[in-house]
C-alpha cells in the first residue's frame, strides 16, 4: 500500500460532467486491462485495437508497461512492492483517462491478483467500465518468441525475478475475456474486442 502523506487537501468538483465530455467524443470512457506474461501479445493486441478504434473515429490510448517504465514509472523495478506501485499508479492513470472519455488500454504483466483487483475497484467506485483481458498465451510460446531475449537471460540466471521463471504470475479468476495469441491473431482479437465494446454501450452513434 502506498503511504498516505497528502493531508489537508480538499476535493474540487469541476463544472463539466463526464456525460458532456463523452458527448464531445461520441463515446464513453472505459479501461481495457490486458494482463499476461511477458511476450504473451498484450501490447500487440492493445496497439492493434487502438489503431482500429482511431481509424473508426474513436479516441483510444495505450498505456504500455515498457513505455510507462521509460517515464512515469522509471523509478520502479520488479520487486513485488515495486510492481504493486507500478500497477497502483497505472490503475489511477487509467481511471483518469477513462473519466476523460478515452478508451484506455493498459498493457502490463500485472502479475498479482490483488493489485489488478484494486485497479478494478477504483473503476467500480468511479462507475467506469473495467474489462480485464487475460492474454493466456502459454509460457512455452512466450519463451519461444522471446523478442527481447529476456527469457533466455532469465534461464541463464542473468536476470532474477523474471515473471513465469522465478517470479509468480497469478491468473485472473474471472476475467471478462481470455485470449490466447497462439490461436488468435491481433486482427481476430480486435474483432472480438470491438464487439465487446459495442455491446457494452461504449460507442454513441
Ligand atoms: S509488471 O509486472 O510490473 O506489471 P510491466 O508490465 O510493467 O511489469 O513490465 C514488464 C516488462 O518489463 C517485460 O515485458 C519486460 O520487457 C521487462 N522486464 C524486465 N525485467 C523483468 C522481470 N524481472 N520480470 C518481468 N518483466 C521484466
Amino acid at each position: 500500500m502506498a503511504d498516505i502523506k497528502a493531508t489537508n487537501i480538499t476535493w474540487h468538483e469541476g463544472h463539466v460532467t463526464r456525460e458532456e465530455r463523452g458527448g464531445l467524443l461520441r463515446q464513453k470512457g472505459a479501461t481495457l486491462w490486458f494482463t499476461g506474461l511477458s511476450a504473451s501479445g498484450k501490447s500487440t493486441f492493445a496497439f492493434t485495437l487502438e489503431h482500429a478504434l482511431v481509424q473508426r473515429g474513436r479516441l483510444a490510448y495505450v498505456l504500455d508497461g515498457d513505455n510507462v517504465r521509460h517515464g512515469l514509472n522509471k523509478n520502479l523495478g520488479f520487486s513485488a512492492v515495486d510492481r504493486e506501485e507500478n500497477i497502483r499508479r497505472i490503475g489511477e492513470v487509467a481511471k483518469l483517462f477513462a473519466d476523460c472519455g478515452i478508451i484506455t488500454m493498459t498493457s502490463f504483466i500485472s502479475p498479482y491478483r490483488k493489485d489488478r483487483d484494486a485497479a478494478r475497484a477504483l473503476h467500480v467506485e468511479g462507475k467506469l467500465p473495467f474489462v480485464e483481458i487475460h492474454v493466456n498465451t502459454p509460457i512455452a510460446t512466450c519463451e519461444t518468441r522471446d523478442p527481447k531475449g529476456l527469457y533466455k537471460k532469465a534461464r541463464a540466471g542473468q536476470l532474477k525475478n523474471f515473471t513465469g521463471i522465478d517470479d509468480p504470475y497469478e491468473e485472473p479468476l474471472k476475467p471478462e475475456l481470455t485470449i490466447d495469441a497462439t490461436n488468435t491473431s491481433p486482427q481476430q482479437a480486435t474483432v472480438v474486442l470491438l464487439e465487446y465494446l459495442e455491446k457494452a454501450g461504449v460507442f454513441a452513434t
